[in-house]
């Protein structure tokens, strides 16, 4: 009990929670997961670390689960959200409902799935000789916070099977939900390659690029992939936080700024790094690699539960709106001269030709 003195007050329930679990911490503007340190993580029995982005927002996180070789995680289940993202090895997933289905999936790098909401889970490492690596977007913070119960969040056993979907779900394939270029959905549980899966164009954000998004376990956890052509950039928008965006294939980089700012903060991107845009921060992703860059991000709020009217109104097109019209996009018309400079020496660098005839003048 706290004493009188000390009124409880201010607290972040998960923040609490996390130091009691006693796994590494990594906090950044952005992130080489790779490279993230972990320590053993009594709850999994494996080694991991949570990860804080600047950009997290309200709602979320981020574990990185490192499983030696021939290991795998001790069961678990909880009431929160979870998409994970295959960084490096190979192994399966099993997943328990409460009526006695059991399904099994083989992920490998650049895997994507989610858990369905607490149903039993475990992880195991395929090889006897590699770790794997794993990073999880989860919304642990936001259902922590809300319930401060520990024991309520990984020791319940309602069954929400409406969220398990069908079978075909756990083994790569989904179903296609055609609603609007950019809002394209990819319904499933797991997606065996982002690299290999099918996009659809999206012209509105520039760059002759692609994207589809997912509806993963029927969560409120959302997901994303775009890819841009070699030569190209996209347009800058701006959005509410805890977007996590991650590099799945290529090379580029991203330029984040404030509305007035004089200077731009730049991450440099390939496999393994992560950022979040924060709150209302403007951001602009370039390709200068000599393959198509594509990247993942994983938010709160998905197309089908957007959860917040910010959400809504980014994920529904508020996005591809013109600042000049209201909106929360900068037509390549509209940015500043030093953007395309900068492009064009940083391709220059790789020997990549410029693709952006008729899009920039
Ligand atoms: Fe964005």
């Amino acid at each position: 009990m706290p004493a009188p003195d000390r009124p409880r007050v201010g607290v972040d329930v998960y923040l609490e929670w996390l130091a009691r679990e006693q796994i590494p911490v990594t906090e950044d503007f952005g992130v080489d997961l790779l490279k993230v340190p972990t320590a053993r993580w009594a709850r999994y029995e494996t080694d991991a670390a949570a990860v804080h982005l600047k950009g997290r927002g309200d709602f979320l996180n981020m574990f990185v689960l490192d499983i030696a070789p021939s290991k795998s995680t001790a069961p678990q289940r909880h009431l929160y959200e979870e998409v994970l993202y295959v960084l490096d090895g190979r192994g399966s997933t099993t997943i328990e409902t409460r009526d006695g289905r059991r399904h099994s999936f083989e992920w490998g790098p650049r895997s994507l799935f989610a858990i369905p909401l607490n149903t039993r889970y475990r992880l195991f490492n395929g090889s006897g000789s590699a770790r794997a690596r794993l990073v999880s977007t989860t919304n642990l913070p936001a259902v922590m916070n809300m319930f401060h119960d520990e024991s309520f969040v990984f020791a319940n056993d309602w069954d929400f099977a409406g969220r398990v979907g069908s079978d075909k779900y756990f083994n790569g394939e989904g179903d296609f939900i055609p609603i609007r270029p950019g809002n394209h959905l990819w319904e499933t549980n797991f997606v065996p390659d982002l690299a290999a899966i099918e996009l659809k164009p999206w012209s509105e954000r520039g760059a002759r690029g692609s994207n589809i998004m997912f509806i993963l376990a029927d969560g409120t956890m959302h997901a994303h992939i775009s890819e841009m052509p070699v030569g190209t950039y996209k347009k800058a928008h701006r959005h509410p936080a805890d977007f996590h965006v991650m590099c799945v294939t290529g090379t580029g980089y991203s330029l984040l700024w404030y509305e007035g700012d004089s200077d731009w903060v730049k991450v440099d991107w390939k496999h393994g790094t992560v950022f979040a845009p924060p709150d209302a921060m403007f951001h602009q992703h370039f390709n200068t690699g000599a393959t198509p860059a594509r990247y993942l991000a994983t938010a709160y709020g998905s197309l089908r539960y957007p959860f917040t009217e910010g959400k809504r109104n980014a994920l529904f097109g508020g996005v591809s709106t013109s600042v000049k019209e209201g909106g929360n996009q900068i037509e390549y018309a509209d940015q500043s001269p030093r953007v395309h400079e900068l492009y064009m020496k940083e391709t220059a660098k790789n020997g990549v030709t410029v693709r952006m005839e008729g899009l920039v003048a």
